[in-house]
């Protein structure tokens, strides 16, 4: 696969990564199985799709061991990222904490269950409204200084949250949702982050799932947390699938996949964008990545930029506060 590097000076990474939430958390349990999820991990690197993100918070925690499971002897070969800042309830709803003693303590936790000595990438799930910006930062920046992380991001931060961090210590990357039918972060955030170096990691950059094309409405029920969410339900759901007809067109003329097409489209916005699509799946993880040589001409590119709005929000008010970025 082609690389790029995480931001102007972090390491080399593939033109395409692998989210883990969804084999242990958020969605469908069916398919859910860690023996297979631990041999996706282990193909991703195979297929140089070394940026290998999860969170403390899916599981939780059990997302987390499973990566350390899989990396164990491997360590090396991946970039890893994790995240903290976002805690969920027994009743699955998430809170923010980014007290700085919080942060402190739930790093020794991830290095623990990933059982490794440093983390590549520690992002701040949510910046935390009860908490200055500074105080996170400043704490995460001292496990920096400490060792046991070697670079630092944030997570669905605006553009003054990140310019404010920035001045404090780096910003190694920001991660937000970015796909065909989420773009809010090409106005203002990703030529920030490309202007300054910053890795840009979308996050959902196959609309979880939908724009492969091959989600269907019966597979979302029970804890499924796109069951909340507004673009998945009923009218919609059905509204939306013009844009998955238009993916689909582009993707038959350019000869991919609809999700290839929404994965390159995510690659095409900047040098140091490197989507994360999740999936429990090998013959995904091997379509996907191979979106990461796919080039779109710029024919296929302005058909794509000139796509309707989807109907609905990317968040609903169901799932809490916490959850939901800041607009
Ligand atoms: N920072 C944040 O707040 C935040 C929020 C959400 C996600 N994330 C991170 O971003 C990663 C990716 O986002 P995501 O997993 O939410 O959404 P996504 O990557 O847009 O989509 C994942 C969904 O698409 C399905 N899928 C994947 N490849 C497919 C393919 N080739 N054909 C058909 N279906 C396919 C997966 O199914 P299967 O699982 O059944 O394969 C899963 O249901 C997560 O794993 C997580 O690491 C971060």
């Amino acid at each position: 696969m082609r690389t790029t590097t995480l931001g102007k000076n972090g390491p080399q990474v593939g033109r395409i990564g692998l989210g883990c939430m969804g084999m242990s958390w958020g969605y469908d349990e069916a398919g859910r199985d860690d023996a297979t999820s631990i041999e996706v991990i282990q193909r991703a690197l195979d297929l140089g799709a070394t940026l290998i993100d999860t969170a403390d918070a899916y599981g939780p925690y059990s997302n987390e061991q499973l990566v350390g499971r899989a990396l164990r002897g491997r360590r090396e070969q991946a970039v890893l990222a994790t995240k903290v800042g976002l805690v969920p309830d027994g009743a699955r709803q998430l809170h923010r904490n980014a007290r700085p003693e919080y942060i402190r303590g739930a790093i020794e936790g991830s290095l623990a269950r990933l059982g490794v000595d440093h983390v590549d990438l520690y992002q701040l799930h949510r910046v935390d409204p009860a908490v200055p910006l500074a105080e996170s930062w400043g704490a995460l920046a001292e496990l920096v200084t400490a060792g046991k992380v070697r670079a630092i991001g944030l997570s669905e931060a605006t553009l003054e949250e990140i310019k404010e961090a920035d001045a404090i210590h780096p910003v190694a990357s920001v991660q937000s949702e970015l796909s065909l039918w989420t773009r809010e972060q090409l106005a203002e955030v990703i030529p920030y982050t490309e202007e300054r170096g910053i890795a840009f990691l979308p996050f959902a950059p196959l609309g979880r799932g939908f724009l492969t094309g091959r989600l269907q409405a019966s597979q979302l029920s029970g804890d499924d947390m796109r069951t909340k969410m507004p673009r998945f339900q009923g009218e919609a759901f059905d509204a939306n699938q013009a844009i998955v007809a238009k993916v689909r067109e582009v993707a038959e003329r350019v000869g991919a996949t609809p999700g290839q097409v929404a994965l390159a489209w995510t690659v095409s916005q900047g040098e140091y964008v490197v989507p994360i699509p999740g999936t429990k799946r090998l013959a995904y993880l091997e379509e996907n990545s191979a979106a990461g040589d796919l080039v779109l001409p710029a024919d296929a590119l302005a058909e794509l930029d000139a796509m309707p709005a989807p109907v609905g929000d990317r968040y609903g008010a169901a799932m809490g506060a916490a959850a939901a970025g800041p607009r």
